[in-house]
């Protein structure tokens, strides 16, 4: 515990954990992992079970507030939300400011920290009424910012959210919606979309809420602090899989389709080829989340009447390498990102702005665990050891 820590750095001792491997920065009653058994569990509650039976409001409730809330709760909750999905007028220049090429992910994380700009009386992490609001704004701003970010990519007008809307609705009918034509929310599209923000909800001290938290323990303002998160989401070994995995199987497509030879490829490490959406930090055994995926990719293709040869490429590419020593031996395993970046293409998300969706269903996981960083009365300001391998003192040469 903190005792033994103080204790080594008292005595000049201090560990060396690259990559954290087995070093907690924290105590968490969020959210639990058994990565060799693949359980995930929020607040106890299995993900399969939230994941047929909740919904997304219902589980950044749960997540936040440590109980599934009240029939009323929910609804003063949702009530809340759509009262603030409005931004800004100030936010046209915003978007207007980027170019059009102008990654989603980039916009977002940008859009997360002007939020501070907006709300100078939110920033004070101390005040639970302050935190209490921002972490509503930011549940209602965010989907409203990703879907402009999406528009302007376009060149599209910004459609002002509907508060008659879900939350998922809302998101959908803002992105794809055109002024000229009324757009009707399918709602088999919510249905499914709904469930992936919650199978994205939490994960516990991942790279992105590992950066929410240590931004957040300098008592930095939940923006500043999600906005960071955001960023440290985009990467390729983090949330950016899902956008990878999509661009992997469209190169193995246009290259002919040859599974076999992409998993050789990956085995003998050319040119540092990963196969996307496989391996896990703490999974070494499948992934819950992918599971529930893989089974929902299937119905959802049918249910739109997709037809993608991407999807038939995931599954081999699933099939050959777990039936390989490689992949079995290291323990490999489909995470979540695998298949998801087939449902959102099917959906009609352009690869580039999977990672947001990913970001807008991780929120409330990173709202709650800055929430229970700041009220720790353990924590303190994120600041690591490091072993000095630099030159020894020399001097600046005379001139
Ligand atoms: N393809 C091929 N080999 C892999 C893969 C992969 N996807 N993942 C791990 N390995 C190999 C490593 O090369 C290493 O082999 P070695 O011992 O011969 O060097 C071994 O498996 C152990 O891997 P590490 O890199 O030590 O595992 P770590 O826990 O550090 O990394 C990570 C986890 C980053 C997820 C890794 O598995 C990876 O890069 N996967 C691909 C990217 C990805 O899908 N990321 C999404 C993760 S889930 C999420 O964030 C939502």
């Amino acid at each position: 515990g903190l005792g033994i820590s103080k204790l080594l750095s008292e005595t000049g001792y201090v560990t060396l954990d690259p990559g954290f491997v087995n070093t907690a920065s924290c105590a968490s009653a969020v959210t639990y992992i058994d990565g060799d058994a693949g359980i995930l569990r929020y607040r106890g509650y299995p993900i399969e079970e939230l994941a047929e039976k909740s919904s997304f409001l219902e589980v950044a409730w749960l997540l936040i507030h440590g109980e599934l809330p009240t029939p009323e709760q929910l609804a003063s909750f949702d009530e809340q939300i759509r009262e603030r999905t409005l931004l800004n007028e100030g936010f046209r220049s915003f978007f207007a400011g980027f170019p059009t090429s102008a990654h989603p992910m980039s916009v977002l994380s940008a859009g997360a920290s002007a939020l501070a700009a907006y709300h100078p009386d939110l920033l004070d992490p101390f005040d639970p009424a302050q935190v209490d609001e921002a972490s509503v704004q930011l549940l209602a701003k965010l989907p409203t910012i990703a879907a402009y970010a999406h528009k302007s990519s376009l060149g599209e007008p910004l459609l002002y959210p509907d508060s008659s809307l879900g939350y998922v609705e809302n998101f959908l009918r803002m992105t794809f919606g055109l002024p000229t034509g009324k757009y009707e929310v399918d709602p088999e599209v919510v249905k499914i979309l709904d469930m992936l923000f919650i199978l994205h909800a939490d994960h516990e001290q991942n790279c992105s809420t590992s950066t929410v938290r240590l931004v957040g323990s300098s008592n930095a303002s939940l923006f500043s602090s999600v906005s960071a998160g955001i960023g440290a989401l985009w990467g390729p070994l983090h949330g950016g899989a899902n956008q990878a995995v999509l661009e992997m199987l469209e190169r193995i497509h246009n290259d002919g389709g040859d599974v076999k030879a992409f998993v050789n490829k990956v085995k003998n490490k050319e040119d540092g080829v990963k196969l996307m959406g496989f391996g896990h930090r703490v999974y070494r055994n499948y992934d819950p989340r992918a599971a529930v995926v893989k089974k929902a990719t299937r119905k959802v293709l049918d249910t739109l009447g997709v037809k993608d040869p991407l999807l038939d490429l995931a599954m081999q590419l699933e099939e050959v390498a777990l039936a390989d020593d490689y992949f079995v031996q290291r323990k490999l395993y489909p995470n979540v990102d695998f298949y998801t970046g087939v449902i959102y293409k099917a959906l009609g998300f352009p690869v580039n702005s999977f990672t947001a969706l990913f970001a807008l269903g991780r929120l409330p996981g990173w709202i709650a665990q800055w929430r229970e960083m700041i009220n720790d009365p353990a924590t303190k300001i994120g600041r690591p050891r490091q072993v000095y391998t630099g030159s020894t003192e020399r001097h600046y040469p005379a001139k």
